[in-house]
């Protein structure tokens, strides 16, 4: 059995995105590994949310998690603020994460560019935190999406330097995982990049968005003019539609606008009408749960509860072993 160690920032509704780039995947690891998934409220911290919408964005990725399948009896489900030893190990960590590193990673170069007048030291040290989440279990696979990557490898850097460091072979080195297949970037829906929450309106798809929003989103989608040629390369964004039907839709669904695509006989409003009601299927039984856990405080709280317990307990040793390699020793 593997212990496998992964989190999701609490900004929001989850969108497609998380779900086939992380939660699928959780959801069939609880299955068979050692499984620890938290909400990684500290992280979101980066970009100053208020008291009452860091709140309402942590309990809505804890319903989003449950509502998707995420099984407390199975996995270790838990807000990563109630597992403070993480802050520690983070300390530790950052004596040995150097700021040449630091400044090179894509996200904190992006981030910074997007928000000139907050960079601050947190962001800076965001892979450092997020090796700590990681490494606080001595976590070999760590399911995620594409754009995840990179942090990971300076997870391994970090992982790999402490054990040279104190010449011992403590944390083991952890990967980046996508069930059974390479890690995916599911894209949004403005004809560019990735589906995000960030990225603007009607980009993403949340979970708990109903029948007639996701159709309004999904119909706006940007395409183009259609194919002139047979077998014409796709634009970027007609491409980002048929990669969302890869992932959402039946294969025979995919083949038959391939085919379409490929005789110029395609039409895009078709396509979309499809993709739509395919999205509506996967999202109605989780928005359904969602309506019931919404009104369930006790049993949410018993969730978190139990979680923080299990993954202090994990935590706690890592810890305390970790201080003893350092060389913090009691009197
Ligand atoms: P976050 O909150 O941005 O995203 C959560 C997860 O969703 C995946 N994801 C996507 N996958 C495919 N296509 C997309 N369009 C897409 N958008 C998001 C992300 O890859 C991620 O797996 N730093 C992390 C949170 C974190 C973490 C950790 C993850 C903190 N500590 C430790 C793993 C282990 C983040 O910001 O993800």
């Amino acid at each position: 059995m593997e212990t496998v160690v992964s989190g999701i920032r609490p900004t929001g509704e989850l969108h497609l995105g998380n779900y086939f780039g992380a939660v699928k995947n959780f959801i069939q690891m609880q299955e068979t590994e050692r499984c620890f998934f938290f909400i990684a409220d500290y992280h979101s911290l980066t970009t100053h949310p208020t008291p009452e919408n860091l709140h309402q964005n942590v309990k809505r990725v804890l319903i989003n998690y449950l509502a998707a399948g995420l099984d407390p009896e199975k996995a270790t489900l838990y807000i990563q603020s109630d597992v403070p030893e993480v802050t520690e190990l983070y300390l530790l960590l950052n004596m040995n994460a150097y700021l040449g590193e630091l400044m090179r990673v894509t996200s904190f170069k992006e981030k910074a560019r997007k928000q000139p007048n907050n960079v601050n030291a947190g962001l800076l040290t965001y892979p450092v935190l997020m090796a700590a989440d990681i490494i606080i279990h001595k976590a070999a696979k760590v399911p995620v999406g594409k754009d995840q990557e990179q942090h990971l490898e300076m997870t391994r850097t970090f992982a790999n330097r402490f054990n040279r460091m104190y010449k011992v072979d403590y944390f083991p080195e952890p990967q980046a995982y996508n069930f059974g297949q390479e890690l995916i970037k599911i894209p949004g829906l403005d004809g560019s990049g990735k589906m995000g929450k960030s990225e603007g309106e009607g980009n993403a798809i949340f979970l708990s968005d109903p029948p007639e929003v996701i159709r309004k989103k999904v119909m706006r989608a940007v395409t183009d003019t259609g194919p002139t040629q047979p077998n014409q390369p796709k634009s970027e964004p007609v491409q980002n539609l048929f990669t969302l039907l890869s992932v959402l839709s039946s294969p025979d669904t995919l083949a038959y606008f391939e085919e379409q695509y490929n005789k110029c006989t395609i039409r895009y409003g078709d396509l979309k009408k499809q993709l739509a009601e395919d999205i509506i299927q996967i999202n109605a039984p989780m928005r359904e749960k969602m309506l019931q856990l919404e009104k369930d405080e006790i049993y949410l709280r018993k969730v978190v509860t139990t979680g923080a317990e299990k993954a202090r307990e994990s935590a706690q040793k890592t810890v305390r072993e970790v201080r003893e390699i350092i060389g913090f020793k009691s009197f």
